[in-house]
Order: C-alpha cells, then structure tokens, then sequence
C-alpha cells in the first residue's frame, strides 16, 4: 500500500466546497491537492486560503497534477452526472460526489455502471448520518433498545427567500437543482429509508408558496413502509423569517426519539435512556452543515489505506432517489405511488440544454 497521501481535487468553489477543503485537511492521510471553479476570482480566492494550485478547467487540472485519485463534485446538482462520468470514464478519477449525488436514479445507474469498467468508486455525501444524534437513534433501532418503529415524521421549517433563488441561474430549476424537497429535504428523505427501511407507497402535495420560482418550496406527504411503518413528510423553505428546525421523530414500540435543532443535531427525547441526550447533541450554531462532511473524509482514508467498502452503496443510494423521484410522481399523478415501479418524475432532472451550457467547459 502506498505511503504517499491520497490525492483529492475539488471542482466548484461554491458554498459547500470549504467543507470538503478543511474535512480533507484534518487527515494527514489525503491531500487537498487542486481546486477548479468556472469563475476564476472563486478559484483563486480557495486556492489562495489553502495554499493550492487553483485552475478555471478541470481538464488542465487533471493534466496538470495526474498524481490527484479522488475529484468532489461540487458543481450545480444537475451537472453532477456529467461531470462526474466524465471524471470517471475519461480520466479513471474517484468521485465523491455532493448530494442529491444525481438528478436521477437512472444516472446513478449509468455513473456506477461506468466507475464499475473504470475500476473507481462514487462515494455519495449524505454527512448527516453520521450527526451523533442520528448515530444514536440508529444504534437504539439495531440494539432493539427502542423497539419496533411505528410512526416517523420529518419536519423541516427554513428560509430561502427569492435572493437565495436569485443567487445563481441553477437554483430552483428542475433541470440543475429540485426545490426543498431535492435541495434542502434530500437528507431527510434519506433518514427516513435510514430508519424506517425501504418504503413501499408514498402520496404528496408540492406548492410554491414563498418565491416566484418554478420548483416546489413546500411539500406535504404522507409514507407506508414495506415493513407497515407509517410516516408524514413536512418540509418547506418559505417559512419566515429564519430556519427554524429540521426534526425527525420516531415512535416506536418502546419508546420515543425525537431528534431537532437546526439540522438533525440535538437528540431532544430519548425515552429508553434520556441521560444520552445531552452526549448524543452537537451545537450546530456556527455551521448548519454540521460536522459530518469531516466524518465522511474518515471513510474515504479507510477506503484508501484498507480499500474498506463506502458505507453508502450503489443500492442504497439508488434506494433514495427513487424515493425521491417517488414523492415528485405522486404530486405529478395526484395519486399514491406504489415504489415497486421505478418511473421518473417528468419534472426532476429534466433535459435544459441552455443551463447546462452556463456549466459546462
Ligand atoms: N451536503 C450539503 O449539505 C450541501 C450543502 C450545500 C450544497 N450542497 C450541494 O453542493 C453542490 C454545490 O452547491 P453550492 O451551494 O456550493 O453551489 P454554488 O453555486 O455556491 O457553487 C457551485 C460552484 O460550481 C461552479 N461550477 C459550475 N460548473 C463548473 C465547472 N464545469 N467546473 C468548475 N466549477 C464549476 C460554479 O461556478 C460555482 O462556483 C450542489 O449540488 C448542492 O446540492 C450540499
């Protein structure tokens, strides 16, 4: 096994991208080894805050350093799969790659189908699984220390005003980015597969209630579980005038866990031990991403010093986004959707060849 660290890009210097940049720095075993944005004063400025090489094309990049193994995808959410085929198929790269990972389940098929002849992983982002919070409910659910589920409910309340939308062409399209539901909700939607298993029916209602964009920011469901769990969706970025919680709780056999704060991050009730309460929080105040982008880069050395498996696989992933895909045919249908068929939105992750464009090099 090599010594030499594991080499990691970064593509897209948006919001999200410090997270992977200071999660890869806090492990001696990978290198923040470049970073490419489209916008060269974005490059420049996170090239400049670690020390980097920093480039406006990935290609050069590649060309530049063939030492880097791992690319992050952290470009607008439509062009993950592009971006992330071709890092794979032309340049045989890792990709770890931001979520909703693709706009659709069938490009998840083909992404895995062409990192699977190119011998590379993709290692989806979901990092609030790893929240202590969520780690301790999962642990109560496998222990049996809670019992059976019998209910979940999600309960998302933020803010996204119109400036948020207006912040780049990409946001709140269907094309490029879904709205809360996708966005914002897609952690939530993967919880509740995380903790309640595959579900077998789901019905939902989508508004646009807060800001003159084409996606929903606000959605209403209701979920039967194959296992006959049942669970009700609420999530919504128009509430005003801050984000307010994004709760998750469960009732089961015996007992209640009930998980809040801003992002999954305070365990609020635990009735078969509540003295774990306090231990199982995290103070996400100061960053509502929270802490599990640094804990997903954990994985990523065991992967590369041991080559142990990604704990989120290409079936659990796909298991997601079709769930996902799921709550979008039902408001589109008006009718419950039964997730043994596995149609796709007509709406989520449609074709807009004039974004892409804006993405594209
Ligand atoms: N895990 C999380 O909680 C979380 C949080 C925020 C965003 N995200 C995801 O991360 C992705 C980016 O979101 P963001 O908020 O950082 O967006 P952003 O718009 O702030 O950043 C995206 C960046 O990608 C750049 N870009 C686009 N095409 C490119 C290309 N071909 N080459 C290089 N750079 C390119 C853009 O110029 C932009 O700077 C989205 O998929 C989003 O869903 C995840």
């Amino acid at each position: 096994m090599s010594k030499a660290p594991f080499s990691i890009a970064v593509i897209g210097c948006g919001r999200i991208a410090g997270h992977h940049c200071r999660s890869i720095r806090k492990y001696p075993e990978l290198k923040l080894a470049a970073v490419c944005d489209l916008v060269p004063d974005k490059a420049k400025a996170y090239g400049n805050e670690f020390s980097i090489p920093h480039f406006t094309n990935y290609r050069e990049m590649l060309k530049a350093d063939p030492s880097i193994q791992a690319v992050v995808v952290a470009t607008p959410s439509g062009m993950h799969f592009e971006h992330a085929a071709e890092l794979i198929e032309k340049h045989k790269k890792h990709v770890i790659v931001e979520k909703p990972t693709f706009m659709k389940p069938s490009q998840l098929d083909e992404a895995f189908r062409l990192a699977a002849k190119a011998g590379v992983g993709i290692f989806p982002v979901f990092q609030n699984r790893y929240n202590k919070a969520v780690q301790r409910v999962k642990q109560g659910l496998e222990s049996g220390e809670l019992g059976a589920p019998r209910i979940l409910a999600i309960r998302v309340r933020w803010c996204r005003p119109q400036r948020y939308y207006d912040l780049a062409p990409w946001r709140g399209t269907f094309a490029q980015d879904g709205g809360a539901l996708t966005n914002q909700g897609i952690h939530h939607i993967d919880l509740l597969r995380y903790f309640g298993g595959e579900v077998k029916k789901v019905n939902s209602l989508m508004k646009t209630l807060g800001a003159q964009i084409e996606v929903e920011d606000s959605v209403v469901a209701n979920v039967e579980f194959e296992n006959g769990v049942i669970g009700n969706i609420e999530i919504t970025t128009a509430a005003r005038p801050d984000d307010f919680e994004a709760s998750l709780s469960l009732v089961c056999e015996k007992g209640l866990a009930q998980i809040g704060g801003i992002a999954v991050n305070e365990l609020q009730i635990y009735t078969p031990e509540p003295s774990t309460c306090s231990v199982s929080s995290e103070d996400f105040s100061k960053n509502v991403y929270g802490h599990g982008h640094e804990k997903l880069y954990g994985e990523i050395v065991s992967f590369a010093l041991e080559g142990r498996p990604y704990s989120v696989s290409q079936k659990d992933c796909r298991a997601t986004l079709n769930l996902l895909h799921s709550f979008y045919r039902s408001d589109e249908e008006r009718k419950w959707i039964d997730l043994s068929t596995s149609q796709e939105s007509t709406r989520l992750g449609r074709p807009n060849e004039e974004l892409a464009k804006l993405y594209r090099i």
